[in-house]
């Protein structure tokens, strides 16, 4: 995220706009958590993982005469426009606020969990998944000198994005996407034919679903009906902090650009997003959901490949 605070600052600096950095989020439009940003203010920030500007959850942002009193204060402030970096949820805020009060907004998407609608890439990403496959790299060494069975918990809530990449990039033997929906007949089936070639260790990737731990209940089925012992480790929040990738720090930095040379045209409504190997922009309505990512054909490779 701070490639992109870094992007947006610069550029609009550049071409000759006040830059006001808004910590928090939409709560710190209600805290009056304004930051003037001269070009030193963003500098020394893109290899730094999490935000300068901090980041929050704001439930008041829900209530329309909450964003009436956002747009109040924003006037107030003398700030035209809005550059709004998150997932869905902070698209939806940008859009009513927009509407409802002719502020307009331009989103960059970030989240590590990589599922929203419209675009193929989302900041952070990559860094979430190299911080993964170095944690699974290390504990894949404990499981094959210990001849053990690991499940690894990665991050990702509704989105098995980040299980899929890490499973794939790891070798992993098996992959949960659902923790809800455990096939335990396949798991155990695939373990023993692991066996019976000699294998004697097996990483299982899990996606964390609704909530942090299910992981611990998928062991205790497996010990207590198919007599199968495995650890578990659960990388949590690790995956969504470190210095960002090379990959994001060029994305981020290209998002950024775009957004302010979007609003210097007088385009708002819009994210940025990445296509077809391009970064464009669109209407900012595609993106308040996050994508239809279950499209079970991707998710052979993982059964083709650890045969
Ligand atoms: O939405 C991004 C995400 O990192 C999810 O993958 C994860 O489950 C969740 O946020 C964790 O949120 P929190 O830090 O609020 O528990």
């Amino acid at each position: 995220m701070n490639a992109a605070v870094r992007a947006v600052t610069r550029t609009a600096i550049g071409a000759g706009l006040k830059v006001v950095g808004i910590k928090g989020g939409y709560a710190g439009i209600f805290k009056k958590e304004f930051i003037n940003f001269d070009v030193s203010s963003v500098g020394n920030i893109i290899q730094r993982g999490g935000t300068i500007l901090l980041s929050s959850r704001c439930p008041e942002f829900h209530k329309k005469e909450h964003r009436k009193k956002a747009a109040l204060i924003l006037r107030k402030e003398k700030i035209d426009a809005l550059v709004c970096i998150g997932g869905d949820g902070t698209f939806k805020g940008a859009m009513a606020l927009e509407k409802e009060n002719n502020i307009p907004v331009i989103g960059i998407p970030g989240t590590i969990d990589n599922d929203i609608s419209a675009t193929d890439y989302t900041i952070g990403f990559d860094t979430c998944i190299q911080t993964a496959v170095e944690a699974v790299d290390k504990i894949r060494d404990t499981a094959f000198s210990h001849e053990r069975i690991f499940i690894v918990e990665v991050m990702g809530r509704r989105s098995p994005e980040i299980a899929l990449h890490v499973a794939v990039c790891t070798g992993a033997e098996n992959v949960i996407f659902d923790p809800k929906k455990v096939n335990y007949p396949k798991i155990v089936s695939d373990i023993h034919r692991g066996i019976k070639r000699g294998k004697k260790s097996s990483i299982i990737i899990s996606c964390e679903g609704d909530r942090a731990g299910h992981s611990y209940k998928i062991r205790k089925t497996l010990l207590e009906k198919f007599k199968v012992d495995a650890k578990v480790c659960i990388l949590g929040h690790i995956q969504r902090g470190g210095s960002p990738t090379a990959r994001d720090r060029y994305m981020a930095s290209q998002m950024g650009n775009l957004a302010v040379k979007c609003l210097l045209a007088g385009k708002y409504s819009l994210v940025t997003v990445y296509q077809k190997g391009q970064i464009t922009v669109t209407p900012m309505k595609n993106c308040q959901t996050t994508k239809d990512i279950l499209d079970i054909k991707r998710f052979e490779i993982i059964k083709d490949l650890s045969i």
